[in-house]
């Protein structure tokens, strides 16, 4: 364990975590892990080696080979597996879903451990996903669990992907999302569940901005 400062953001799928993360690493200069992002490269690396979701040791084996490059740039961020853009691939419904699925099975969560906690460099790194602040960095200086509600989750993703150009419908959007979060809080092996020295944010009735001066106001506090 290192002494480099984390913010660890944890809450359930669309509960803007994403959106808050990169503008507080932005703000602060920090690193960014979207670990979900890593569950989503497994699911889709799978899928393109035809690897089973019941094939628990080969999908461990794929998350542990993982070939994978986040490139930024002021063009925007890309994120490449095995040398393929695949930033809007491993954004649809299909893939999340795939990801929710392998992201319950202990082998493929060890697998990823060492490479999440590699991402804690200096000046600091704020970590977003599910087990942040419970598994993953339990040093973490500023613990947030981060909600909304599961329909104002859904408009939200709802929006997401459109702008994003991908086919969407609310209703099934809706159904998803309730199925991820039964599945992410349920699962015996790193629950989506608040560490105990999170700081709770029902953020149903903010908007971003609000949000986010609401963490940053956190992270002053402590001096960073
Ligand atoms: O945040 P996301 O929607 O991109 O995450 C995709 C899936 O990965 C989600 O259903 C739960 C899982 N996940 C996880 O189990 N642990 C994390 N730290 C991040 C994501």
């Amino acid at each position: 364990m290192n002494n480099t400062p984390v913010i660890a953001i944890d809450g359930p799928s669309g509960s803007g975590k994403g959106t808050i993360c990169k503008l507080l690493a932005q703000t602060l200069g920090y690193h960014l892990l979207d670990s979900g992002s890593l569950y989503r490269l497994v699911a889709l690396a799978a899928e393109h080696h035809g690897v089973s979701m019941e094939n628990e040791r080969a999908l461990a084996d794929i998350a542990a080979h993982l070939d994978v490059q986040f490139l930024t740039s002021t063009e925007g961020d890309k994120v490449l597996l095995e040398g393929e853009d695949v930033s809007l691939a491993i954004r649809t419904e299909t893939v999340g879903m795939n990801a929710s699925r392998v992201a319950s099975l202990t082998l493929v969560r060890k697998a990823l451990e060492g490479r999440q906690r590699a991402f804690s460099e200096m000046p600091g790194l704020v970590a977003d996903g599910r087990d942040m602040g419970t598994v993953i960095f339990p040093q973490a200086c500023i613990k947030v669990f981060l909600t909304a509600s599961a329909e104002e989750r859904a408009k939200r993703r709802y929006k997401q992907l459109k702008s994003k150009g991908l086919n969407a419908s609310l209703a099934d959007i809706l159904v998803d999302i309730q199925q991820r979060d039964d599945r992410d809080q349920n699962r015996s092996v790193a629950p989506l569940k608040p560490a105990a020295d999170a700081v709770q944010i029902d953020c149903t009735h903010m908007g971003i901005d609000e949000v986010e001066q609401k963490v940053m106001t956190l992270i002053r506090n402590r001096g960073l």
